[in-house]
């Protein structure tokens, strides 16, 4: 598989999870530093206070993605660096820090993909109401023309919000991420507030002058349990009214308003049954449908769904109650998340056809396994195997038409893995927390081999 000339390879990365720094140079509070300090919401009580110290070490970082020959990194910006309290006047201090980062990778020739939000909504917003409150919306729009003010001369590709769906459902629905919210109703409302920030955010980039605008999603397949392994399979009626509300609960629930300016049926009877459709005002969906260039798209595995008496109703999945949540007849991760690399060629495939308006990018695709350092190696095989598996999804997806501009590997890092902590590992490069020693993986490797040959 040779890739297309301007295929733009690179890895990525999220504030709270490499930066640490966190009382640093006027920093603010961030609702994962809350969520995190609070005893049993992350595994072995850590805590993203140091993480990867790269607030420090971000010359030393770049100098590895140089070393990689990464054409291409993607980070995000603390928000509440920006703006400690949410709103308000910038903070100097924290701007010139992505100042720094972003003149260091352009010094060593790598694009900048910078993205608004990651999940550390400063706590200041959660205090009155977080993303559950409309006014979020519009602190975050205006927090996106701050740092393009500063950084628009140098960044061209931008992201407004990294996978609305768990920042509502995991972060308000069933409490698994900050803030820590257990509520269906308050899950539906932000992700509708979320999805007017993207809207308005995205208005205000444009005429700022960005050049390229993309929302980030987490999105999978959706297959039911026969499926996975056998693309013929045809699923009876139950099975496939389920795979395609699924779809439309974690898929179109966010891309549908933004890029063709309405919701799903089935978004608006799980709105309709929590909490209600009050929150959807006249023109809002108009402000979402705000032109973008993109969709950025995190893939990690697939949906795995039946028609059924579900599980004790997961306050993640409003409007799913009665879906079963399936495994896949197929080997996992460290996470337990089952690996099925041709779910992404499959999903590149329906999204480039359902948005055939914008392009697509692979932001995050990647794999936790529990590697060892030997002899200062790691000999992470099941990773490079992991991602040579994707790649050539990536490679299918592309001969099968896909507008694929280009692929990132999450993580750069070892980092903090949010509820999970740092027991569990993604980068290709490992960081010792002791030590801050960083070892590139055999899958750094082998990655920075296939960059330079363009080819698997
Ligand atoms: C994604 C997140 C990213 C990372 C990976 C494993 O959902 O965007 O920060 O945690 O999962």
């Amino acid at each position: 598989m040779i890739f297309p000339e301007n295929f733009v390879w690179g890895a990525a990365t999220a504030s709270y999870q490499i930066e640490g720094a966190v009382k640093e140079d006027g920093r603010g509070q961030s609702i994962w530093d809350t969520f995190s300090h609070a005893p049993g919401n992350v595994a072995d009580g850590d805590t993203g206070d140091v993480a990867c110290d790269h607030y420090h070490r971000y010359r030393d970082d770049v100098a590895l993605m140089r070393e990689l020959g990464l054409a291409a990194y993607r980070f995000s910006v603390a928000w509440p660096r920006i703006q400690p309290d949410g709103r308000g006047p910038a903070n100097p201090r924290g701007l010139a820090f992505y100042d720094r980062l972003v003149d260091e990778l352009l010094e060593a020739g790598i694009s900048p993909y910078l993205t608004l939000y990651h999940w550390d909504l400063p706590q200041a917003l959660e205090d009155r109401g977080g993303w559950a409150n409309r006014d979020t919306a519009h602190r975050f729009a205006e927090y996106a023309a701050v740092v393009h003010d500063r950084l628009g001369d140098r960044v061209q590709n931008w992201a407004t919000l990294n996978e609305p769906w768990v920042a509502a459902f995991l972060g308000y629905g069933n409490g698994v991420h900050a803030p820590g919210r257990k509520d269906p109703a308050s899950a539906m409302r932000s992700a509708h507030h979320l999805l007017l920030g993207h809207g308005l955010a995205a208005a205000r980039l444009r005429e700022a002058g960005a050049a390229s605008i993309m929302l980030v999603v987490n999105s999978s397949p959706v297959l039911t349990p026969a499926q996975v392994n056998d693309h013929e399979a045809v699923p009876d009626e139950a099975d496939a009214a389920a795979v395609d509300r699924v779809h439309a609960l974690l898929t179109r629930q966010f891309l549908d308003p933004a890029l063709h300016g309405r919701y799903p049926e089935e978004v608006l009877a799980a709105a309709g049954r929590n909490g209600g459709t009050g929150h959807i005002l006249d023109g809002d969906l108009e402000a979402i449908n705000a032109p973008i260039d993109l969709i950025g798209i995190n893939y990690y595995n697939p949906c795995v769904v039946e028609a059924g008496p579900g599980l004790p109703a997961d306050a993640a999945w409003p409007g799913s109650e009665d879906i079963r949540f399936a495994p896949a007849d197929a080997p996992v991760t460290a996470m337990g998340w089952p690996i099925v690399p041709d779910g992404l060629s499959r999903l590149l495939v329906r999204l480039s056809k359902d948005y055939p308006d914008v392009g697509l990018m692979v932001t995050e695709n990647g794999a936790a396994f529990d590697d060892v350092v030997e002899d200062g190696r790691v000999h992470d095989a099941d990773r490079v195997s992991f991602l040579r598996g994707h790649l050539r999804e990536v490679g299918r997806a592309i001969e099968a038409g896909a507008d694929l501009r280009g692929y990132l590997v999450w993580s750069l890092l070892d980092n903090f893995e949010w509820a999970e902590g740092y027991r569990r590992r993604f980068g290709i490069v490992h960081v010792d927390y002791a030590t801050q020693a960083r070892v590139l993986k055999d899958s750094a490797l082998w990655y920075r081999d296939v960059i330079a040959a363009n080819r698997l």
